[in-house]
């Protein structure tokens, strides 16, 4: 039996590979705009974090977590549980924590580029090995982290973003999901509303009442959306200081020009969130449309035992980015070297080796052939590869410094001298789909 990739994993080949290297480019030009650094922190991480920072009752913790115990060190230790990230804001904020960066000067504004994993039924633009591209901006509130500026400019970054990507057809939708203060009597108001139609309700939905009630806004059962549909909203329990604060994002973007949807069922699927909830959606991304999602998390920090630090940030799903990049557009095709150089007879592997160092130090790209080869061989491997130009290097070549440069689309052939080669050879790369005519 053949070993395949498993389950809701993919390999990500050439040519695609080069538009998430585009993707992941535009995004680290647009986050050195905005004055963001970049973040690493492990993928595997204790799984306490994530059932105290994501939440337990929330899909992702309670059924989607690649969980498992680690060896014991000693006999007498307890095997640490560890888990798979499902998402990487709780690994920031405990980085947060960890190495104390509210001692650094100002806010903390990082961004992480990574791979992530949830176990869910994998489907187009669903897979359990998926990517983000995210940054959060947290800190002390001494620091400005609570004010809706910060949304605001999170926000405006997202556009830019998808702007210079050259996303189309996106919807920002935003809501409120209030404060530790408003939520008590909301998710009581939605105990009460549940009560009576709970049983009505899918099995998760009912397990959601108890444990969690505005989790019940995260079902997808098409026969409970009407039930839900009748449940109360957020919005009107906000108290006044989160009332003002979403008031004032949302100024700020009328006043930016940002455009944006009001959506008041959009709790998010993490219980962090607090305030400000967002998502992006993209017209060409069908039933997995949500192209990014983010939001405020201003008690993360101290629910997994750090000192207050609010924070809003957001994570852009990186497959489906590149999914609704490629639905407008060709993918690119990989960039194609600048020549080819072909070993000709007996033991000329290691001069065509010399010259293929020399070529690379000074910047120009090479594919090096084998003196294995006829040379008829050499300009059809060079010829499908795309690659224009063959440098032929025989022993007479590497006695007299002087090389025979094959143009395959003209079939010319001219002699030139070793410090010669970069120049001509050393012109932005071409790509594959292009037609071998430039010189
Ligand atoms: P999230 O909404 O769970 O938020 O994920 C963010 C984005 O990741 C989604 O909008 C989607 O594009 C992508 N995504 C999620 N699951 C999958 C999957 N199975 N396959 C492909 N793409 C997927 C978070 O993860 C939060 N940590 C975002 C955040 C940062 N909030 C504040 N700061």
């Amino acid at each position: 039996m053949t070993i395949k990739a498993v389950r809701g994993t993919r390999d990500l080949l050439p040519p695609e590979t080069e538009s998430w290297n585009q993707v992941e480019q535009a995004a680290r030009e647009v986050f050195a705009l905005y004055n963001f650094h970049e973040i690493r922190t492990p993928i595997l991480e204790d799984t306490q974090l994530f059932a105290r920072g994501v939440g337990e009752a929330t899909d992702i913790v309670f059924k989607e977590m690649y969980t498992f115990e680690d060896r014991a060190r000693a006999q007498s230790e307890k095997a640490q549980s560890l888990t798979l990230r499902p998402e990487n804001t709780a690994g920031v904020v405990r980085a947060y924590i960890e190495h104390k960066l509210w001692e650094r000067p100002g806010l903390q504004k990082l961004y992480y580029i990574g791979p992530q994993f949830r176990r869910e039924r994998p489907q187009k633009g669903r897979y359990r090995q998926f990517y983000q591209i995210g940054a959060e901006v947290i800190g002390p509130p001494s620091a400005g982290s609570e004010s809706p500026a910060r949304d605001a400019e999170v926000l405006q970054m997202l556009v830019s973003l998808l702007q210079r990507a050259g996303i189309k057809d996106w919807n920002l939708q935003l809501n409120s999901v209030g404060c530790a203060n408003c939520r008590p009597a909301y998710n009581e108001a939605l105990r009460q509303a549940l009560a009576g139609v709970v049983d009505r309700m899918c099995v998760d939905c009912q397990r959601r009442a108890q444990t969690n009630p505005l989790r019940v806004f995260d079902c997808k059962v098409p026969e409970d959306q009407p039930t839900i549909e009748t449940l109360p909203r957020i919005g009107e329990f906000l108290d006044e200081p989160c009332r003002e604060h979403f008031a004032e994002v949302l100024e700020i973007l009328r006043a930016t020009g940002t455009p944006y949807t009001l959506n008041d069922r959009l709790v998010r699927g993490l219980d962090y969130y607090t305030r400000t909830a967002f998502e992006f959606t993209q017209g060409s991304l069908g039933a997995q449309n949500a192209i990014l999602g983010g939001g405020r998390y201003d008690g993360l920090s101290e629910a997994i035992g750090g000192p207050k630090a609010p924070g809003i940030g957001f994570a852009i799903g990186e497959d489906r980015f590149v999914m609704a990049l490629s639905a407008g557009e060709a993918v690119p095709s990989s960039s194609v070297p600048h020549a080819y150089i072909a070993p000709l007879g007996a033991k000329m592997n290691a001069a065509a080796a010399q010259l293929a160092r020399e070529l690379r130090d000074q910047n120009v790209s090479v594919e090096l052939g084998d003196d294995s080869f006829r040379l008829k061989k050499s300009f059809e491997t060079a010829e499908k590869l795309g690659i224009a130009k063959v440098i032929i290097v025989g022993e007479n070549e590497v006695a007299s410094g002087q090389f025979a440069v094959k143009d395959l689309k003209n079939g010319e052939q001219k002699s030139m001298g070793r410090e010669q080669l970069p120049e001509v050879l050393r012109r932005p790369a071409r790509t594959s789909s292009s037609s071998v005519t430039e010189v």
